[in-house]
Parts: structure tokens; sequence; C-alpha cells
């Protein structure tokens, strides 16, 4: 893959995001998992690049993505929409995705583990965690009981740096 500055990234990050979705890799090589989310965002602040993902505590990858100081987001080719949807629909706790699907894991120049055959790999630090709490929404029925219930906990917000951009040559 090619690195590049962030900002000469030619995708839109709505498209890339809400359409194309993105797999969040997180862990080590000896222990790594990835799951699809299609919320989040690309933009800027602190004068910096920055992505921002929203994860459920309840998911398996959330304590990987809490145990480092890193992780990432793959953004892949449409071929791999099944291989995304079983990620979406799978937990890493009683499945071993890269054994169920056509995915591979990847090392990026930072250390970190991807998947193969992206499109782009963002390498993300995390800079600020937090997680979503009811009394902060001005108006809690709009997203209560669609997308939070007692088995639809409030999501963990991850603000984090993007250390890298690689794209696919
Ligand atoms: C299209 C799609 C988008 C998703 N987006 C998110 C998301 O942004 N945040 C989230 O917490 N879960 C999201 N999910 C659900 C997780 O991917 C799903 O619960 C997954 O099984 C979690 O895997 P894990 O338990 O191995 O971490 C999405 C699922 C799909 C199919």
């Amino acid at each position: 893959m090619k690195t590049i500055p962030f900002t000469e990234l030619q995708a839109n990050p709505a498209q890339l995001i809400g359409h194309q979705w993105m797999l969040i890799t997180a862990g080590t090589p000896d222990k790594f998992n990835t799951m699809t989310a299609s919320w989040g965002g690309l933009g800027f602040l602190w004068n910096r690049p920055v992505a921002f993902v929203f994860v459920r505590p309840n998911r398996y990858t959330r304590p990987l993505i809490d145990a480092q100081a890193s992780f990432t987001l793959s953004f892949m080719p449409e071929k791999y929409r099944n291989d995304l949807v079983f990620c979406g629909r799978h937990s890493g706790r009683d499945t071993d995705k890269m054994a169920a699907t056509s995915l591979q894991p990847l090392t990026t120049p930072g250390g970190l583990i991807a998947m193969q055959d992206a499109d782009i790999v963002l390498e993300c630090r995390k800079m600020m965690v937090t997680t979503m709490q009811q009394e902060d929404f001005l108006d809690w029925s709009e997203v209560s009981p669609r997308f939070y219930a007692e088995d639809n906990p409030l999501h963990r917000v991850y603000i984090c740096e993007i250390t890298a951009a690689h794209v696919r040559e």
C-alpha cells in the first residue's frame, strides 16, 4: 500500500463509512478481532486528522480496543460485502472471523493489524474515550428504544488521531 497524507484522501467520508462500511480491527498479532462498523466519522479536531467511531460496550472487539493505544480502520472493496455482513453478525467471542471469511490480516507499517486488500487503511491512535450518557441526549425518545435498550447499551465513543493513511496502489 502507499502511505499518503490524510488530506490527500480522495474518498468521500460519508460514502466510505455510510455505504462502504469499515472493519475496526483491534488487538495484537497474537490476539485480534475485527468487526463491521457503519457509524463514525473522519474529520479534524485539535488541529489533527481524526476518526471517531462508536462501539457498543458488549462487542467482543471493545476490550481489545481498550487494551491497546491504537487500532485500525479498513475500508474493503465491494467483493468483500458478504464478509463485512458476516463480521457484523457474528462475534469473535465464538467465531474465528479470519477462518470463516476470505479476510486476511495485514501488519501495517505502524505494527497494527488491519485487513489485506483494503482500499484504505487508517491507523488510529486513541486520544479521547467516553461512553454516551442518557442524560446528555436532548431528546432521548429519538434514539430509544430504537437504538438503545437493555440489550443494546449506549455506545463507547473513541476519538482518535489518524496517525497514518494507506491506500491501495
Ligand atoms: C453494516 C453494519 C454496521 C455496524 N456498525 C456498528 C457500529 O458502528 N458500532 C457497533 O458497535 N456495532 C456495529 N455493528 C454490529 C457489530 O459489527 C456486530 O455486533 C459484531 O458482531 C460485533 O463483533 P464482535 O463481537 O466480534 O466485536 C454493525 C453491523 C453491521 C452489519
